[in-house]
């Protein structure tokens, strides 16, 4: 499948942009998310600091993880393995590192707006007009480079991960200009309750549109070549992308289900959430049939551990997702930390513990050399698992408590002493998340630029 290719280092120097991009904003990310839950732990410790306000430092948070941490890290891999299963070489490497040069910088200037108090107030869309649109024209590079890549290939055959890589670039290019609304400069946004439904058709797309097509890409080119197993069925990859993208395309307003939206569409909003799990399932099922019997090779690799973790926990979040979008359960968990966990499963735990197996799958490749310290990413994978699962416990118990007290008509106020000790124990939880943070950038700057060679 992937032919004899040599593998001289400079042939993939936009896939190590991309992973020392993500491994810098990781770091930078989960700082920021320090800070957000330092905040709510003890709202006066920042008070006064304007540029460290909760209410810029949560958006911060959110666009690092999103677009500086886990979409770098899995384009990294998309540029190692798409022009692998395409026996070709990237069409341009130049093109590959101006492209990213110009994501860090419109990363960087979103984040120093973000900080100044310059936001639309949209989630997921707060950036200002020029950063939108280097984000636009970021996404037309890559398809360009990507697109013109697969024009020279050797290879006939398109295989699923490159339907999925190029349905993510293109489908988010587009959904990010509709749904930042950037031929309003001025606002970034309709007006009315039209616009609710456009951001969150946009929103869930970030999701469902850019991290699982990814995330799922990922996954199908690294397990087969951990387990040394063919994929189970090309059948069923297929009918999992045409299902992906028929499905997950109209479930953006059940993220709206308590507001005042027309009906209709929240039926199709929670009718589809539903049937997402055939989708989803039908992923898991040909991904976990592949690897069947060879859990040990999984165990073994460091990039197999880390994404087929991240493939559990895609089944979690997938099962709570359908759950929550079920208008009795949603009464009880919206606009609770039930929701953060959801979250932090989903950003953190699905599409990063994949975007860092992917990264941890191309550095050994594309250096010729192995990782510098296998020992430390061990380290970082357990203290990002008990991370991720400490935070989904504690903020699932903080959401049911909340959620409760809503039902019951009880004020704000009188329920936040109730969960104090929840954010305490987050806060105490994020500090293994920030430690595997920094830990990864220091094995990836190793592994890039000052790396001996093998140390496990
Ligand atoms: C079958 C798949 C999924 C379904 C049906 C689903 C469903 C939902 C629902 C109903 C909400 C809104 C909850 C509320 O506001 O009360 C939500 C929020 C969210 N979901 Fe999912 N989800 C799914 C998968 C995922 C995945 C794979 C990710 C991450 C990659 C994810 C990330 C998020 C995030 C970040 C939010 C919070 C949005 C916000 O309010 O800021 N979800 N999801
Ligand atoms: C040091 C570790 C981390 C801490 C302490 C932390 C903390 C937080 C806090 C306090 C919020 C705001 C919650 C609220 O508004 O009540 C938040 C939101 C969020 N975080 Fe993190 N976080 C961490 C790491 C991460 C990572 C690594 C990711 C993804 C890769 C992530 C993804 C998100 C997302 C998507 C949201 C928005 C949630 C929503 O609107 O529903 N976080 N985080």
């Amino acid at each position: 499948m992937t032919g004899d290719i040599t593998m001289e280092s400079e042939n993939y120097m936009t896939a190590r942009a991309y992973c020392l991009t993500a491994a810098f904003w990781f770091a930078v990310a989960t700082s920021f998310g320090i800070l957000a839950a330092s905040y709510l732990v003890a709202p006066d410790f920042m008070a006064n600091i304007a540029f460290l306000e909760f209410g810029r430092i949560r958006p911060i948070h959110v666009n690092l993880v999103l677009f500086g941490f886990v979409t770098p890290g899995l384009l990294g891999a998309a540029h190692y393995l798409v022009p692998r299963l395409m026996q070709t070489r990237l069409y341009s490497q130049k093109l590959g590192l101006i492209t990213v040069l110009l994501w860090n910088v419109a990363v960087a200037a979103g984040m120093i707006g973000l900080s100044l108090g310059h936001t639309t107030g949209r989630e997921y869309a707060e950036l200002i007009w020029p950063v939108k649109i280097l984000i636009v024209i970021g996404f037309g590079l890559i398809g360009a480079n990507l697109f013109l890549t697969i024009r020279q290939r050797k290879e006939p055959i398109l295989y699923v991960s490159v339907w999925y890589v190029c349905a993510a670039v293109v489908m988010t290019g587009v959904t990010y200009f509709i749904g930042n609304v950037v031929w309003e400069p001025e606002t970034g946004a309709l007006l009315g309750i039209s616009d609710a439904v456009l951001l969150w058709f946009y929103g869930h797309n970030i999701f469902g549109l850019l991290l699982t097509p990814l995330s799922l890409a990922v996954a199908y080119y690294v397990i087969p070549k951990v387990t040394r197993n063919p994929l189970y069925s090309h059948t069923l990859s297929i009918l999992g992308f045409w299902g992906l993208l028929v499905v997950y395309t109209h479930i953006g307003t059940h993220h709206l289900l308590q507001v005042p939206v027309p009906t209709w569409l929240k039926v199709i909003a929670i009718v589809d959430s539903v049937a997402m799990v055939i989708p989803v399932m039908v992923f898991l099922i040909n991904i976990w049939y592949t690897a069947r019997g060879k859990l040990g090779e999984i165990h073994a690799d460091i990039a197999g551990k880390f994404i087929f973790t991240g493939t559990i926990m895609y089944f979690f979040v997938s099962i709570q997702g359908s759950m929550m979008a079920l208008p009795n359960v949603q009464r009880i968990t919206h606009f609770t930390n039930w929701v953060i966990g959801h979250s932090h499963i989903g950003v953190l735990g699905f599409a990063g513990m994949i975007s860092l197996g992917g990264m941890y799958y191309v550095l050994p490749r594309i250096t010729d050399k192995p990782l510098y310290s296998r020992f430390l990413a061990d380290l970082q994978y357990w203290l990002i698992l008990i991370g991720v699962v400490g935070f989904t416990i504690v903020l699932t118990a903080a959401g049911l408590i909340q959620g409760n007290a809503w039902l019951n008509g009880e004020t704000i106020y009188r329920v936040l002493p109730e969960i104090h000790v929840y954010y305490v124990i987050r806060l105490a939880i994020g500090v293994f998340i920030v430690i595997g943070a920094y830990i990864g950038l220091y094995n990836v700057i190793r592994t890039l630029y000052w790396n001996p060679g093998a140390e496990s």
